[in-house]
């Protein structure tokens, strides 16, 4: 097994180097690259800092995912994260100031009810089409259950922050002209620091005696650039649409993992699965409804 806490370092330097080549591609020159960087990072200390609360918050909560992982079963863990749903829908309104009518509460409810309905099939299918958690720490977790309390208080925990961070984030990019991958940097810079400072409080004796790469293979690298690309996905996600949108995306994600491990692994979908896919896409085209008009609703009257 790798050190997992050595594989959030990676995924921090992956996100890095990625963005890098992105405002260098942007700007077609390494000169002028570096000179963003600098101008934007170095001379920019109160920036870096705004920046460090959600690279803080997401360290926090990767690791509280971990907690919760080794302390819950998997498909527990998955029910209860779809918390997620609300304290985000709760956050957008609290941080970012938007309106949603009770049509949209109750879609994102609905949402979160399909998303558990559909997590909530026999374990042995749920392998295949449970997605994996959204670190690489959490998912090299193992799944003994030693704790369910402080296990559901860590899951119910990185909900919240997942909510806050993921809106903030958003705040920060969409009231400013700052360039998207500028913003990523600034978040891994910070974000690079407090997963070196995770890996040594957890893993200095480990690494000393076995070293950083001991148990990596082909797959851990692939999972590192998988998380990666999550990562900057979200980021991307977020600057474009936004938050509640992406938890619509993620949950319908999880119901296409589904159908493609029913045609690749043979996995069996249950009752639930399916009555679950069908309140997904319920919610999705119910969240996606424009709210009619008086004149509109005056005219279907008449
Ligand atoms: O579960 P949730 O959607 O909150 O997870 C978001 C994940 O995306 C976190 O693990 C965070 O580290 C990652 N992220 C990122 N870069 C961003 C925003 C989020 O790597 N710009």
């Amino acid at each position: 097994m790798y050190i997992a806490s050595t594989a959030v370092v990676f995924v921090e330097l992956v996100k890095l180097l990625a963005c890098a080549g992105m405002i260098w591609w942007q700007s077609r020159s390494w000169r002028s690259g570096l000179r963003t960087l600098y101008r934007e990072t170095i001379r920019q200390p109160h920036e870096l800092l705004l920046m460090a609360v959600p690279s803080a918050i997401y360290a926090v909560q990767n690791n509280l995912l971990y907690v919760a992982l080794s302390n819950l079963d998997a498909t527990t863990f998955q029910v209860v994260y779809q918390l997620k749903i609300l304290a985000t829908a709760l956050f957008s309104v609290i941080l970012l100031g938007r309106r949603l009518d009770s049509n949209k509460w109750q879609a994102l409810g609905l949402l979160m009810v399909g998303v558990i309905m559909v997590q909530l099939h026999p374990t042995t299918a749920s392998a295949s089409a449970s997605p994996k958690p959204s670190s690489a720490a959490a998912a090299a977790a193992a799944a003994t259950a030693t704790s369910p309390l402080l296990g559901f208080l860590a899951v119910v925990t990185a909900c919240i922050l997942s909510g806050f961070a993921g809106c903030y984030f958003e705040r920060v990019l969409k009231s400013s002209d700052s360039n998207i991958w500028v913003r990523n940097i600034q978040l891994c810079m910070s974000g690079v620091f407090f997963a070196l400072v995770a890996m040594f409080v957890q893993d200095r004796h480990a690494i000393a005696s076995g070293g950083i790469l001991q148990g990596y293979t082909n797959l851990t690298w692939a999972v590192i650039g998988n998380q990666a690309l999550g990562g900057l996905l979200v980021a991307v996600v977020v600057k474009y649409a936004d938050n509640i949108l992406k938890g619509f995306a993620t949950s319908i994600s999880i119901v296409l993992s589904g159908i493609v491990s029913y045609l690749l692994f043979g996995f069996q979908p249950s009752f639930l699965f399916l009555l679950g896919t069908a309140v997904v896409i319920g919610a999705s085209l119910m969240y996606g409804r424009k709210p009619s008009t008086s004149k509109e609703n005056y005219e279907k009257r008449a």
